[in-house]
Protein backbone atom coordinates (compact mmCIF):
# COMPACT_ATOMS: atom_id res chain seq x y z
CA UNK A 1 0.00 0.00 0.00
CA UNK A 2 1.36 3.58 -0.29
CA UNK A 3 1.21 5.95 2.38
CA UNK A 4 0.91 9.81 1.29
CA UNK A 5 2.48 12.22 3.49
CA UNK A 6 1.09 16.01 2.38
CA UNK A 7 2.36 19.18 3.74
CA UNK A 8 0.57 21.00 6.59
CA UNK A 9 -1.71 23.26 5.57
CA UNK A 10 -2.74 24.95 8.68
CA UNK A 11 -1.09 28.28 9.10
CA UNK A 12 2.51 28.14 10.81
CA UNK A 13 2.12 24.52 11.34
CA UNK A 14 5.54 23.78 10.61
CA UNK A 15 5.03 19.56 11.99
CA UNK A 16 5.16 16.96 9.44
CA UNK A 17 3.93 13.67 9.89
CA UNK A 18 6.80 11.30 8.60
CA UNK A 19 10.55 12.10 8.56
CA UNK A 20 12.87 10.51 6.39
CA UNK A 21 14.32 8.01 9.43
CA UNK A 22 10.70 6.71 9.69
CA UNK A 23 10.21 6.78 5.76
CA UNK A 24 12.93 4.04 5.75
CA UNK A 25 11.48 1.70 8.07
CA UNK A 26 8.04 2.30 6.41
CA UNK A 27 9.56 1.08 3.03
CA UNK A 28 11.74 -1.91 5.36
CA UNK A 29 7.48 -2.71 6.64
CA UNK A 30 6.56 -3.24 2.86
CA UNK A 31 5.04 -0.12 1.99
CA UNK A 32 5.48 2.57 -0.62
CA UNK A 33 6.16 6.36 0.50
CA UNK A 34 5.07 9.57 -1.24
CA UNK A 35 6.16 12.68 0.56
CA UNK A 36 4.87 16.56 -1.54
CA UNK A 37 7.67 17.92 -1.65
CA UNK A 38 8.66 20.79 0.65
CA UNK A 39 6.52 18.41 3.63
CA UNK A 40 9.56 18.87 5.82
CA UNK A 41 10.86 22.57 4.87
CA UNK A 42 9.94 23.85 8.05
CA UNK A 43 11.25 20.91 9.88
CA UNK A 44 14.43 21.22 8.32
CA UNK A 45 13.89 17.88 6.75
CA UNK A 46 14.59 18.06 2.87
CA UNK A 47 12.93 16.76 -0.37
CA UNK A 48 16.60 15.00 -0.63
CA UNK A 49 16.42 13.16 2.51
CA UNK A 50 13.06 11.88 2.02
CA UNK A 51 13.97 10.61 -1.42
CA UNK A 52 17.44 9.11 0.38
CA UNK A 53 15.69 7.35 2.09
CA UNK A 54 13.29 5.80 -0.31
CA UNK A 55 10.41 8.21 -0.44
CA UNK A 56 9.01 9.73 -3.58
CA UNK A 57 8.51 13.14 -3.68
CA UNK A 58 4.97 14.49 -5.40
CA UNK A 59 5.27 18.09 -6.69
CA UNK A 60 1.59 18.50 -5.43
CA UNK A 61 -1.18 17.97 -2.59
CA UNK A 62 -3.81 16.50 -5.09
CA UNK A 63 -1.80 14.08 -6.48
CA UNK A 64 -0.16 13.16 -3.72
CA UNK A 65 -3.90 12.91 -2.32
CA UNK A 66 -5.53 10.96 -5.26
CA UNK A 67 -2.30 8.15 -5.31
CA UNK A 68 -2.23 7.13 -1.74
CA UNK A 69 -3.78 4.56 0.00
CA UNK A 70 -3.04 5.67 3.81
CA UNK A 71 -2.75 9.67 4.43
CA UNK A 72 -0.48 10.02 7.59
CA UNK A 73 -1.24 14.15 8.99
CA UNK A 74 -0.37 16.08 11.92
CA UNK A 75 -3.96 18.33 11.98
CA UNK A 76 -6.73 17.10 10.90
CA UNK A 77 -7.90 17.42 7.34
CA UNK A 78 -9.22 20.45 5.88
CA UNK A 79 -12.76 19.55 4.70
CA UNK A 80 -11.33 20.69 0.78
CA UNK A 81 -8.73 18.13 2.02
CA UNK A 82 -11.09 15.58 3.12
CA UNK A 83 -12.48 15.75 -0.14
CA UNK A 84 -8.73 14.59 -2.36
CA UNK A 85 -9.05 11.69 0.04
CA UNK A 86 -9.00 8.29 -2.41
CA UNK A 87 -12.56 6.80 -2.04
CA UNK A 88 -12.29 3.78 0.68
CA UNK A 89 -9.06 5.65 1.84
CA UNK A 90 -7.16 5.58 5.30
CA UNK A 91 -6.47 8.75 7.27
CA UNK A 92 -3.76 8.56 10.23
CA UNK A 93 -3.75 11.75 12.15
CA UNK A 94 -5.22 13.96 14.48
CA UNK A 95 -8.90 13.80 13.90
CA UNK A 96 -10.93 15.06 17.69
CA UNK A 97 -14.22 13.67 16.53
CA UNK A 98 -16.03 15.33 19.50
CA UNK A 99 -14.68 18.99 18.03
CA UNK A 100 -15.30 18.43 14.11
CA UNK A 101 -18.14 16.41 13.25
CA UNK A 102 -18.39 18.01 9.32
CA UNK A 103 -15.13 16.24 9.27
CA UNK A 104 -16.40 13.20 10.14
CA UNK A 105 -18.94 13.31 8.05
CA UNK A 106 -16.73 14.20 4.88
CA UNK A 107 -14.70 11.62 6.07
CA UNK A 108 -17.34 9.30 6.16
CA UNK A 109 -18.47 9.93 2.88
CA UNK A 110 -15.55 9.26 1.33
CA UNK A 111 -16.55 5.78 2.88
CA UNK A 112 -12.67 6.35 4.73
CA UNK A 113 -11.67 4.61 7.64
CA UNK A 114 -9.92 7.40 10.13
CA UNK A 115 -7.72 6.37 12.62
CA UNK A 116 -7.36 9.42 15.38
CA UNK A 117 -4.26 9.10 17.17
CA UNK A 118 -6.05 11.58 19.59
CA UNK A 119 -8.39 9.13 20.77
CA UNK A 120 -5.99 6.32 21.55
CA UNK A 121 -7.08 4.88 25.17
CA UNK A 122 -4.00 6.42 26.65
CA UNK A 123 -4.38 4.03 29.89
CA UNK A 124 -3.34 0.84 28.01
CA UNK A 125 0.30 0.13 28.48
CA UNK A 126 0.60 -1.15 24.97
CA UNK A 127 -0.51 2.29 23.74
CA UNK A 128 1.94 4.52 25.19
CA UNK A 129 4.41 3.70 22.22
CA UNK A 130 1.68 5.63 20.17
CA UNK A 131 1.32 7.97 22.15
CA UNK A 132 1.13 11.02 20.17
CA UNK A 133 -0.62 13.63 22.96
CA UNK A 134 1.71 12.83 25.42
CA UNK A 135 5.10 13.45 23.11
CA UNK A 136 3.52 16.45 21.87
CA UNK A 137 2.28 17.54 25.46
CA UNK A 138 6.10 17.04 26.95
CA UNK A 139 7.67 18.84 23.84
CA UNK A 140 5.37 21.89 24.29
CA UNK A 141 5.47 22.24 27.77
CA UNK A 142 9.37 22.53 27.60
CA UNK A 143 8.80 25.16 24.71
CA UNK A 144 6.43 27.35 27.10
CA UNK A 145 8.75 27.82 29.23
CA UNK A 146 11.22 29.00 26.66
CA UNK A 147 8.74 31.26 25.38
CA UNK A 148 8.17 32.83 29.14
CA UNK A 149 11.57 33.06 29.62
CA UNK A 150 11.96 35.13 26.67
CA UNK A 151 8.61 37.15 27.53
CA UNK A 152 9.91 37.67 31.30
CA UNK A 153 13.50 39.20 30.11
CA UNK A 154 15.12 38.17 33.45
CA UNK A 155 17.11 35.51 34.47
CA UNK A 156 15.51 32.35 35.74
CA UNK A 157 17.92 31.51 38.32
CA UNK A 158 19.46 33.52 41.41
CA UNK A 159 22.75 34.46 41.54
CA UNK A 160 25.07 36.60 44.16
CA UNK A 161 27.60 38.44 42.61
CA UNK A 162 30.16 41.36 43.82
CA UNK A 163 27.36 43.85 42.44
CA UNK A 164 24.57 42.22 44.47
CA UNK A 165 22.01 39.71 44.61
CA UNK A 166 19.26 38.23 42.36
CA UNK A 167 16.67 36.40 43.61
CA UNK A 168 14.95 33.36 41.34
CA UNK A 169 12.59 33.86 39.37
CA UNK A 170 9.15 32.54 41.15
CA UNK A 171 6.71 30.53 38.59
CA UNK A 172 4.00 28.67 39.35
CA UNK A 173 2.02 26.19 36.94
CA UNK A 174 -1.59 25.24 36.71
CA UNK A 175 -2.47 21.71 36.14
CA UNK A 176 0.50 18.96 36.51
CA UNK A 177 -0.19 16.41 33.53
CA UNK A 178 2.46 15.49 31.02
CA UNK A 179 2.28 19.51 29.49
CA UNK A 180 2.89 20.51 33.08
CA UNK A 181 5.24 18.48 34.49
CA UNK A 182 7.80 18.95 31.75
CA UNK A 183 7.54 22.36 32.04
CA UNK A 184 8.12 22.12 36.07
CA UNK A 185 11.10 19.86 34.89
CA UNK A 186 12.12 22.60 32.43
CA UNK A 187 11.84 25.73 34.70
CA UNK A 188 13.41 24.24 37.72
CA UNK A 189 16.50 23.19 35.56
CA UNK A 190 16.61 26.58 34.93
CA UNK A 191 16.88 27.26 38.74
CA UNK A 192 13.43 28.81 38.82
CA UNK A 193 11.70 28.36 41.91
CA UNK A 194 8.39 26.09 41.27
CA UNK A 195 5.12 25.50 42.42
CA UNK A 196 2.83 23.37 40.85
CA UNK A 197 -0.92 22.61 41.64
CA UNK A 198 -3.68 19.80 40.19
CA UNK A 199 -6.88 19.06 41.33
CA UNK A 200 -5.77 15.02 41.15
CA UNK A 201 -3.94 14.94 44.28
CA UNK A 202 -1.50 11.61 42.96
CA UNK A 203 0.81 13.94 40.82
CA UNK A 204 1.85 15.50 44.13
CA UNK A 205 4.88 13.42 44.25
CA UNK A 206 5.62 13.60 40.56
CA UNK A 207 5.87 17.45 41.27
CA UNK A 208 8.32 17.03 44.17
CA UNK A 209 10.41 14.65 42.01
CA UNK A 210 11.04 17.07 39.11
CA UNK A 211 12.14 19.81 41.98
CA UNK A 212 8.35 21.70 42.46
CA UNK A 213 6.68 22.20 45.15
CA UNK A 214 3.13 21.03 44.93
CA UNK A 215 0.86 23.80 46.59
CA UNK A 216 -2.46 22.10 47.85
CA UNK A 217 -5.99 23.77 47.84
CA UNK A 218 -7.27 24.10 51.27
CA UNK A 219 -10.69 21.81 50.36
CA UNK A 220 -10.75 18.13 50.27
CA UNK A 221 -12.00 16.74 47.23
CA UNK A 222 -10.70 13.83 44.69
CA UNK A 223 -9.89 15.04 41.35
CA UNK A 224 -9.69 12.02 39.75
CA UNK A 225 -11.95 11.25 37.16
CA UNK A 226 -11.05 8.39 35.68
CA UNK A 227 -7.94 7.20 33.06
CA UNK A 228 -5.45 9.69 34.58
CA UNK A 229 -7.97 12.30 33.76
CA UNK A 230 -9.70 15.72 35.79
CA UNK A 231 -13.21 16.46 36.25
CA UNK A 232 -14.80 19.30 36.75
CA UNK A 233 -14.00 20.25 40.29
CA UNK A 234 -17.50 21.52 43.02
CA UNK A 235 -18.04 25.09 43.65
CA UNK A 236 -16.83 24.85 47.18
CA UNK A 237 -13.51 23.46 45.62
CA UNK A 238 -13.11 26.06 42.76
CA UNK A 239 -14.17 28.91 45.10
CA UNK A 240 -10.71 27.65 47.40
CA UNK A 241 -8.71 26.88 44.41
CA UNK A 242 -9.54 30.52 43.12
CA UNK A 243 -8.33 31.60 46.64
CA UNK A 244 -5.43 29.91 46.91
CA UNK A 245 -4.72 31.00 42.73
CA UNK A 246 -5.13 34.67 43.77
CA UNK A 247 -2.33 34.43 46.18
CA UNK A 248 0.10 32.80 43.85
CA UNK A 249 -0.79 35.26 41.53
CA UNK A 250 0.03 38.13 43.81
CA UNK A 251 3.48 36.53 44.68
CA UNK A 252 5.07 34.80 41.34
CA UNK A 253 6.61 36.63 38.44
CA UNK A 254 5.50 33.15 36.04
CA UNK A 255 2.64 31.27 35.76
CA UNK A 256 2.10 28.72 33.17
CA UNK A 257 -1.50 27.08 32.74
CA UNK A 258 -2.27 23.63 31.63
CA UNK A 259 -5.44 22.65 33.08
CA UNK A 260 -7.67 20.66 30.90
CA UNK A 261 -10.84 18.55 31.17
CA UNK A 262 -11.65 15.65 28.69
CA UNK A 263 -14.50 16.70 26.51
CA UNK A 264 -15.07 19.96 28.57
CA UNK A 265 -13.97 23.85 27.63
CA UNK A 266 -10.55 24.37 29.82
CA UNK A 267 -11.47 25.23 33.46
CA UNK A 268 -10.98 29.40 33.85
CA UNK A 269 -8.46 29.68 36.68
CA UNK A 270 -6.72 33.07 36.20
CA UNK A 271 -9.09 36.13 36.67
CA UNK A 272 -8.80 38.98 35.27
CA UNK A 273 -8.19 40.21 39.10
CA UNK A 274 -5.32 38.03 39.22
CA UNK A 275 -3.87 39.36 36.07
CA UNK A 276 -3.83 42.97 37.64
CA UNK A 277 -2.41 41.61 40.85
CA UNK A 278 0.57 40.70 39.44
CA UNK A 279 3.78 42.41 39.39
CA UNK A 280 4.46 44.43 35.79
CA UNK A 281 6.46 42.02 33.79
CA UNK A 282 5.13 39.36 34.72
CA UNK A 283 3.98 36.77 32.40
CA UNK A 284 1.41 34.26 31.82
CA UNK A 285 1.73 31.08 29.12
CA UNK A 286 -1.82 29.91 28.77
CA UNK A 287 -1.19 26.17 26.68
CA UNK A 288 -4.96 25.92 27.50
CA UNK A 289 -5.49 28.52 25.02
CA UNK A 290 -6.84 26.46 22.00
CA UNK A 291 -9.17 24.57 24.07
CA UNK A 292 -10.65 28.23 25.58
CA UNK A 293 -7.46 29.43 27.84
CA UNK A 294 -7.42 29.10 31.91
CA UNK A 295 -6.64 32.81 31.96
CA UNK A 296 -10.09 34.85 31.04
CA UNK A 297 -7.57 37.62 29.22
CA UNK A 298 -5.92 34.83 26.71
CA UNK A 299 -5.86 35.86 23.22
CA UNK A 300 -5.84 32.22 21.64
CA UNK A 301 -2.74 31.89 19.12
CA UNK A 302 -1.40 36.09 20.04
CA UNK A 303 1.21 37.45 22.92
CA UNK A 304 -1.26 40.01 24.50
CA UNK A 305 0.00 42.22 27.08
CA UNK A 306 -2.34 43.39 29.73
CA UNK A 307 -1.96 45.15 33.02
CA UNK A 308 1.60 45.01 32.46
CA UNK A 309 1.42 41.13 31.94
CA UNK A 310 2.76 39.29 28.73
CA UNK A 311 -0.21 36.69 28.61
CA UNK A 312 1.44 34.45 25.92
CA UNK A 313 -1.54 32.41 23.73
CA UNK A 314 0.11 30.36 21.07
CA UNK A 315 -1.50 27.45 19.64
CA UNK A 316 1.50 26.34 17.93
CA UNK A 317 4.62 25.47 20.88
CA UNK A 318 4.93 21.72 19.64
CA UNK A 319 5.66 23.04 16.29
CA UNK A 320 7.72 25.89 17.69
CA UNK A 321 10.02 22.52 17.74
CA UNK A 322 9.18 20.92 14.18
CA UNK A 323 12.27 19.36 14.29
CA UNK A 324 11.89 17.11 17.27
CA UNK A 325 8.06 17.11 17.62
CA UNK A 326 7.87 15.99 14.11
CA UNK A 327 10.13 13.08 14.87
CA UNK A 328 8.37 12.13 18.00
CA UNK A 329 5.00 12.26 16.13
CA UNK A 330 6.42 9.97 12.98
CA UNK A 331 7.47 7.69 15.73
CA UNK A 332 4.18 7.51 17.36
CA UNK A 333 2.41 6.73 13.64
CA UNK A 334 5.17 4.25 12.76
CA UNK A 335 4.66 2.19 16.08
CA UNK A 336 0.63 2.75 15.30
CA UNK A 337 1.52 1.32 11.49
CA UNK A 338 3.38 -1.49 12.81
CA UNK A 339 0.63 -2.74 14.94
CA UNK A 340 -1.77 -2.70 11.95
CA UNK A 341 1.01 -4.40 9.79
CA UNK A 342 1.95 -7.33 11.73
CA UNK A 343 2.68 -9.75 8.97
CA UNK A 344 5.27 -6.98 7.94
CA UNK A 345 3.70 -6.98 4.19
CA UNK A 346 3.18 -3.72 3.47
CA UNK A 347 -0.97 -3.50 3.73
CA UNK A 348 -2.36 -2.82 7.07
CA UNK A 349 -5.47 -4.35 8.49
CA UNK A 350 -7.56 -2.60 11.30
CA UNK A 351 -8.31 -5.03 13.70
CA UNK A 352 -11.31 -3.87 15.82
CA UNK A 353 -10.76 -6.64 18.63
CA UNK A 354 -7.54 -5.05 19.58
CA UNK A 355 -8.62 -2.64 22.37
CA UNK A 356 -5.96 -0.01 21.42
CA UNK A 357 -6.84 0.05 17.56
CA UNK A 358 -10.36 0.12 18.18
CA UNK A 359 -10.16 3.11 20.45
CA UNK A 360 -8.28 5.33 17.86
CA UNK A 361 -10.78 3.78 14.80
CA UNK A 362 -13.11 6.75 14.44
CA UNK A 363 -14.33 5.74 11.25
CA UNK A 364 -13.97 2.16 9.56
CA UNK A 365 -14.99 2.44 5.72
CA UNK A 366 -17.29 5.07 5.87
CA UNK A 367 -19.30 4.13 8.87
CA UNK A 368 -18.70 5.73 11.86
CA UNK A 369 -17.24 4.23 14.85
CA UNK A 370 -16.73 7.15 17.23
CA UNK A 371 -17.63 7.02 20.40
CA UNK A 372 -15.69 3.55 21.03
CA UNK A 373 -17.26 1.48 23.59
CA UNK A 374 -15.80 1.71 27.16
CA UNK A 375 -12.90 0.02 27.80
CA UNK A 376 -12.81 -3.62 29.18
CA UNK A 377 -9.28 -3.71 30.39
CA UNK A 378 -9.48 -0.30 32.78
CA UNK A 379 -8.50 -0.26 36.80
CA UNK A 380 -11.02 -2.54 38.33
CA UNK A 381 -12.98 -1.21 41.40
CA UNK A 382 -10.54 -1.30 44.36
CA UNK A 383 -13.06 -4.10 46.02
CA UNK A 384 -12.92 -6.50 43.09
CA UNK A 385 -11.33 -9.78 44.52
CA UNK A 386 -7.95 -10.97 43.33
CA UNK A 387 -9.16 -14.03 41.89
CA UNK A 388 -12.10 -13.90 39.70
CA UNK A 389 -14.05 -16.49 39.76
CA UNK A 390 -14.54 -19.23 36.88
CA UNK A 391 -17.58 -18.74 34.99
CA UNK A 392 -19.25 -22.53 34.41
CA UNK A 393 -21.70 -21.25 31.64
CA UNK A 394 -20.01 -18.63 29.33
CA UNK A 395 -18.17 -20.31 26.27
CA UNK A 396 -14.97 -18.11 25.57
CA UNK A 397 -13.28 -20.05 23.27
CA UNK A 398 -9.68 -20.65 22.92
CA UNK A 399 -6.96 -17.59 23.53
CA UNK A 400 -8.93 -16.14 25.73
CA UNK A 401 -7.25 -12.72 26.75
CA UNK A 402 -5.91 -11.20 29.93
CA UNK A 403 -8.44 -10.73 33.15
CA UNK A 404 -10.42 -13.78 31.17
CA UNK A 405 -11.36 -16.68 33.35
CA UNK A 406 -11.12 -19.99 31.58
CA UNK A 407 -14.60 -21.97 31.08
CA UNK A 408 -15.31 -24.38 33.23
CA UNK A 409 -14.94 -27.49 31.11
CA UNK A 410 -11.18 -26.09 29.74
CA UNK A 411 -10.13 -26.20 32.97
CA UNK A 412 -11.68 -29.23 34.15
CA UNK A 413 -9.89 -30.67 30.73
CA UNK A 414 -6.42 -28.98 32.13
CA UNK A 415 -6.68 -30.28 35.42
CA UNK A 416 -7.38 -33.86 33.99
CA UNK A 417 -4.03 -33.83 31.67
CA UNK A 418 -1.79 -32.22 33.97
CA UNK A 419 -3.00 -34.85 36.82
CA UNK A 420 -2.41 -38.30 33.95
CA UNK A 421 0.97 -35.90 33.11
CA UNK A 422 2.33 -35.73 37.27
CA UNK A 423 1.10 -39.45 37.51
CA UNK A 424 3.57 -40.64 34.74
CA UNK A 425 6.52 -38.06 35.85
CA UNK A 426 5.78 -39.73 39.66
CA UNK A 427 6.08 -43.35 38.39
CA UNK A 428 9.33 -43.41 36.29
CA UNK A 429 11.14 -40.19 37.67
CA UNK A 430 14.15 -40.13 40.02
CA UNK A 431 12.47 -39.03 43.61
CA UNK A 432 14.93 -35.92 43.73
CA UNK A 433 13.87 -34.92 40.56
CA UNK A 434 10.10 -35.70 41.44
CA UNK A 435 10.48 -32.74 44.37
CA UNK A 436 12.00 -30.26 42.10
CA UNK A 437 9.64 -31.29 39.66
CA UNK A 438 6.43 -30.59 41.86
CA UNK A 439 7.78 -26.89 42.83
CA UNK A 440 8.07 -26.26 39.28
CA UNK A 441 4.76 -27.16 38.37
CA UNK A 442 2.91 -25.47 41.45
CA UNK A 443 4.99 -22.40 40.81
CA UNK A 444 3.82 -22.25 36.96
CA UNK A 445 0.36 -23.26 38.32
CA UNK A 446 0.55 -19.92 40.67
CA UNK A 447 2.04 -17.76 38.72
CA UNK A 448 -0.45 -18.78 35.72
CA UNK A 449 -3.03 -17.96 38.52
CA UNK A 450 -1.88 -15.21 39.77
CA UNK A 451 -0.87 -13.24 36.72
CA UNK A 452 -3.68 -14.08 34.32
CA UNK A 453 -6.43 -13.03 36.65
CA UNK A 454 -5.44 -8.89 36.92
CA UNK A 455 -6.06 -6.82 34.97
CA UNK A 456 -3.34 -5.38 32.75
CA UNK A 457 -3.49 -2.00 33.95
CA UNK A 458 -2.56 -3.35 37.24
CA UNK A 459 0.24 -5.11 36.27
CA UNK A 460 2.94 -2.90 37.43
CA UNK A 461 1.72 -2.77 41.07
CA UNK A 462 2.08 -6.59 39.82
CA UNK A 463 5.65 -6.61 39.12
CA UNK A 464 6.48 -4.04 41.89
CA UNK A 465 4.56 -6.42 44.45
CA UNK A 466 6.25 -9.88 43.32
CA UNK A 467 9.59 -7.88 43.40
CA UNK A 468 8.91 -7.74 47.00
CA UNK A 469 7.79 -10.76 47.73
CA UNK A 470 11.57 -12.03 45.86
CA UNK A 471 12.90 -10.71 49.29
CA UNK A 472 11.86 -14.68 50.82
CA UNK A 473 15.56 -15.07 49.87
CA UNK A 474 15.81 -13.32 53.14
CA UNK A 475 15.11 -16.72 55.08
CA UNK A 476 18.27 -18.05 53.21
CA UNK A 477 20.12 -15.13 54.79
CA UNK A 478 18.42 -15.61 58.62
CA UNK A 479 19.95 -19.71 57.92
CA UNK A 480 23.27 -18.39 57.41
CA UNK A 481 23.27 -16.59 60.40
CA UNK A 482 21.75 -18.98 62.64
CA UNK A 483 21.96 -22.35 60.96
CA UNK A 484 19.46 -24.58 62.18
CA UNK A 485 20.64 -26.52 65.48
CA UNK A 486 21.33 -30.56 65.01
CA UNK A 487 19.70 -33.40 66.79
CA UNK A 488 22.30 -32.69 69.99
CA UNK A 489 21.00 -29.49 69.78
CA UNK A 490 24.23 -28.07 68.39
CA UNK A 491 24.70 -25.53 66.02
CA UNK A 492 27.44 -25.73 63.10
CA UNK A 493 28.60 -21.83 63.24
CA UNK A 494 29.78 -20.89 59.90
CA UNK A 495 32.77 -18.77 58.87
CA UNK A 496 32.67 -14.86 60.20
CA UNK A 497 32.57 -13.46 56.92
CA UNK A 498 29.74 -16.16 55.93
CA UNK A 499 27.86 -14.62 58.74
CA UNK A 500 28.64 -10.54 57.58
CA UNK A 501 27.55 -10.97 53.99
CA UNK A 502 24.42 -13.10 54.82
CA UNK A 503 23.44 -9.64 57.71
CA UNK A 504 24.32 -7.58 54.46
CA UNK A 505 22.06 -9.30 52.19
CA UNK A 506 19.25 -9.51 55.05
CA UNK A 507 19.85 -5.43 55.37
CA UNK A 508 19.91 -5.12 50.97
CA UNK A 509 16.55 -7.83 51.17
CA UNK A 510 14.76 -6.12 53.89
CA UNK A 511 15.23 -2.24 51.95
CA UNK A 512 13.46 -4.16 49.00
CA UNK A 513 10.95 -5.74 51.21
CA UNK A 514 9.81 -2.49 52.83
CA UNK A 515 10.71 -0.43 49.63
CA UNK A 516 8.31 -2.93 47.54
CA UNK A 517 5.25 -3.07 49.79
CA UNK A 518 5.33 0.60 49.89
CA UNK A 519 5.79 1.52 46.01
CA UNK A 520 3.39 -1.19 45.43
CA UNK A 521 0.83 0.43 47.88
CA UNK A 522 1.38 3.80 46.53
CA UNK A 523 0.35 2.50 43.39
CA UNK A 524 -2.20 1.30 43.69
CA UNK A 525 -3.60 4.25 45.47
CA UNK A 526 -3.17 5.80 42.01
CA UNK A 527 -5.93 3.77 40.97
CA UNK A 528 -8.93 3.83 43.87
CA UNK A 529 -11.26 6.59 43.29
P1 LIG B 1 -4.79 17.00 30.30
O1 LIG B 1 -4.01 17.69 29.25
O2 LIG B 1 -6.19 16.57 30.03
O3 LIG B 1 -4.83 17.90 31.63
C1 LIG B 1 -3.68 18.52 32.12
C2 LIG B 1 -3.72 18.57 33.63
O4 LIG B 1 -4.64 19.56 34.09
C3 LIG B 1 -4.15 17.27 34.29
O5 LIG B 1 -3.12 16.84 35.15
C4 LIG B 1 -5.40 17.66 35.06
O6 LIG B 1 -5.53 16.93 36.26
C5 LIG B 1 -5.17 19.12 35.31
N1 LIG B 1 -6.37 19.87 35.65
C6 LIG B 1 -7.61 19.79 35.10
N2 LIG B 1 -8.46 20.66 35.69
C7 LIG B 1 -7.74 21.33 36.62
C8 LIG B 1 -8.05 22.37 37.53
N3 LIG B 1 -9.27 22.89 37.61
N4 LIG B 1 -7.07 22.82 38.33
C9 LIG B 1 -5.83 22.31 38.27
N5 LIG B 1 -5.47 21.34 37.42
C10 LIG B 1 -6.42 20.85 36.60
O7 LIG B 1 -4.04 15.72 30.78
P2 LIG B 1 -2.73 15.01 30.21
O8 LIG B 1 -1.55 15.77 30.59
O9 LIG B 1 -2.91 14.68 28.78
O10 LIG B 1 -2.79 13.70 31.07
C11 LIG B 1 -3.11 13.79 32.42
C12 LIG B 1 -2.67 12.58 33.11
O11 LIG B 1 -3.23 11.44 32.52
C13 LIG B 1 -1.18 12.36 33.04
O12 LIG B 1 -0.51 13.09 34.00
C14 LIG B 1 -1.10 10.92 33.30
O13 LIG B 1 -1.03 10.68 34.68
C15 LIG B 1 -2.40 10.40 32.78
N6 LIG B 1 -2.12 9.61 31.61
C16 LIG B 1 -2.16 8.31 31.86
C17 LIG B 1 -1.81 7.46 30.88
C18 LIG B 1 -1.82 6.03 31.22
O14 LIG B 1 -2.60 5.62 32.04
N7 LIG B 1 -1.00 5.23 30.63
C19 LIG B 1 -1.40 7.93 29.55
C20 LIG B 1 -1.45 9.36 29.40
C21 LIG B 1 -1.81 10.16 30.42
Amino acid sequence: MRIGVPKETAAQEKRVATVPEVVAKLVKLGFTVSVQSGAGDAANFTDDAYRAAGADVVPDAAALWAQSDIVFKVRPPTLDEAALLREGGTFIGFVWPAQNPALMQALAARKATALAIDSLPRQLSRAQKMDALTSMAGVSGYRAVIEAAHAFGRLFNGQVTAAGKIAPAKVFIAGAGVAGLAAIGTAANMGAIVRANDTRAEVADQVTSLGGEFVKVDYEEEGSGGGGYAKVMSEGFQAAQRKMYAEQAADVDIIITTALIPGKPAPKLITAEMVQSMKPGSVIVDMAAEQGGNCELTVPGEAVVRHGVTIVGYTDLASRLARQSSTLYSSNLLRLTEELCKTKDGAIDVDMADDAIRGLTVIKAGTVTWPPPPLKLAAPPAAKPAAAPVAPAAKKGHGHGAGEPMSGAALVTVFALGAIAFALVGLYAPASFLAHFTVFVLACFIGYMVIWNVTPALHTPLMSVTNAISSIIAIGALIQIAPPLDAAGAADRPHVLIVALAVFALALTAVNMIGGFAVTQRMLAMFRK
